[in-house]
């Protein structure tokens, strides 16, 4: 068995390992892959969104399944290319996919599949009058996000009137996400505690995974920018709606509706969920595996998680049931000085030899100079993941273990997987 990861990410170094390490010893290439990728296969170079290069890939190298992480790619129509040229994929069409790249688009699916989401409107700099007037509605508390995607930065969370029509000004007025930017979702500002819930699909059935809560914010107490996630724990047990209840309310009408719209889902559907007394609602999907919530999701999936994916990709999943789940992971990101506006690069890391037997290190932003040293390349640069028994233990263990590694300038959160993302000292 061959697999091609795509992407460089720590999501995509943390699922190269889970196909890694099934029982068969599949061989896994990466593209492009990371320092960390290279340890476990073979890196090749080239576009995530260049989707002839990645099918020419596949076909020359006889990959048996090829599985898509970026968002980016998905939207760029890596699994349609892949799929027309016979191979076997892991990973949704660019049309399934625009429930993450249209934030429009996925609002319509909601409601068509009736799942419980926020209030919304949708509109343009011509249709803003509309949205001008729901903002006045919602008294400014309100969420305004560019419609497409925007590395995680077109969302402007809002308490006042002010913020939202600032908030509109910098998508419509001043262009400052581009393109994806131009036509603006307005919705209802949510409160409670976040949950991811992800399940893998195979357009029709799927299988769940653990719950996992990340946390977006750079510094402790969520506070400072967003990030990509600086750290995550799974199982997210506390605050998570029962699955049951996530699956008959949200993922099962939403793989209809998207059947039904010829447009079957097959990949990681990811539900982001806000939690309050009330009940819950979605606030996002997403196409794909989140990062770094893969890197303890997939620990925790065990060895048959290439299995799943295979079977997903085929069309074959025995689901719904939900995977056993067995103890907890914790995984927090060291993330190199000046992340995320202008991350350092090129500082030598050390260190990695001394961590424990079970831990895991997954890199993100890594990657071998010429003299064959492993160095920052920005960013995120390495996901360490304790686990253990239970969510506590798992902790202790990521950052017994993440005192162990060094590069100049690192930092990380002290706070992950003590609070709920969101909760505010
Ligand atoms: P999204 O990209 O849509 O997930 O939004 C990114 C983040 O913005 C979410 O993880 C939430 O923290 C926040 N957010 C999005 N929508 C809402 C909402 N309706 N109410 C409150 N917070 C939200
Ligand atoms: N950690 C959030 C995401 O992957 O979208």
């Amino acid at each position: 068995m061959r697999v091609l990861v795509v992407g460089s990410g720590g999501r995509e170094h943390a699922l190269a390992w889970a196909c890694a390490r099934h029982e068969s010893r599949p061989e896994v290439i990466c593209a492009p892959g990371n320092g960390g990728t290279a340890q476990l296969g073979t890196n090749v170079a080239l576009s995530v969104t260049d989707a002839p290069a990645v099918a020419r890939l596949a076909r020359e190298r006889e990959v048996d399944l090829i599985v898509v992480g970026p968002d980016a790619a998905l939207a760029a129509g890596v699994s349609d290319t892949c799929r027309e040229a016979g191979l076997t994929v892991f990973g949704p069409s660019a049309a399934a996919a625009k429930i993450e790249w249209s934030k429009t688009h996925a609002k319509q699916v909601m409601d068509r599949a009736g799942v419980p989401t926020a209030r919304w409107r949708s509109g343009t700099r011509e249709s803003h009058s509309d949205l001008f007037d729901f903002v006045l509605e919602l008294d400014g508390h309100c969420v305004v996000k560019a419609d497409g995607l925007a590395a995680g930065k077109g969302v402007a969370v809002c308490d006042t009137r002010e913020d939202a029509f600032a908030a509109l000004a910098a998508c419509l007025n001043e262009r400052r996400f581009g393109d994806a930017g131009s036509v603006v979702v307005v919705e209802e500002r949510l409160r409670g505690t976040e949950v991811s819930v992800f399940a893998v699909c195979d357009g029709r059935r799927y299988q769940l995974l653990s719950p996992a809560r990340d946390y977006k914010r750079a510094h402790d107490s969520d506070h400072g920018p967003n990030t990509g996630g600086m750290g995550a724990y799974a199982p997210a047990t506390d605050g998570c709606p029962p699955l049951g209840e996530v699956a008959a309310q949200v993922i099962e009408p939403t793989l209809a509706a998207l059947s039904e719209a010829g447009t079957p889902f097959v990949g990681c559907l990811y539900v982001g969920l806000m939690v309050s007394p009330d009940g819950f609602r979605v606030l996002e999907f997403n196409a794909r595996f989140g990062d770094p919530e893969t890197q303890v999701v997939v620990p925790l999936a065990g060895p048959g998680f290439l299995d799943l994916l295979f079977a997903a990709a085929r069309g074959e999943l025995a689901g719904p049931a939900p995977a056993p789940v067995a103890g907890a992971a914790v995984v927090v990101v060291a993330a190199a000085q000046g992340y995320p506006a202008a991350p350092r690069t090129d500082d030598p890391i050390t260190g990695l030899g001394d961590l424990d037997g079970d831990a895991l290190c997954f890199h993100a932003g890594t990657a071998r100079d010429e003299r064959g040293r492993l160095v920052t390349t920005g960013g995120r640069v390495l996901g360490i993941v304790g686990q253990g028994g239970d969510v506590a233990t798992a902790r202790r263990l990521a950052y017994e273990n993440l005192e162990r590694v060094h590069f100049a300038g690192m930092w990380s959160r002290s706070d992950i997987a003590t609070l709920p993302a969101g909760v505010r000292r």
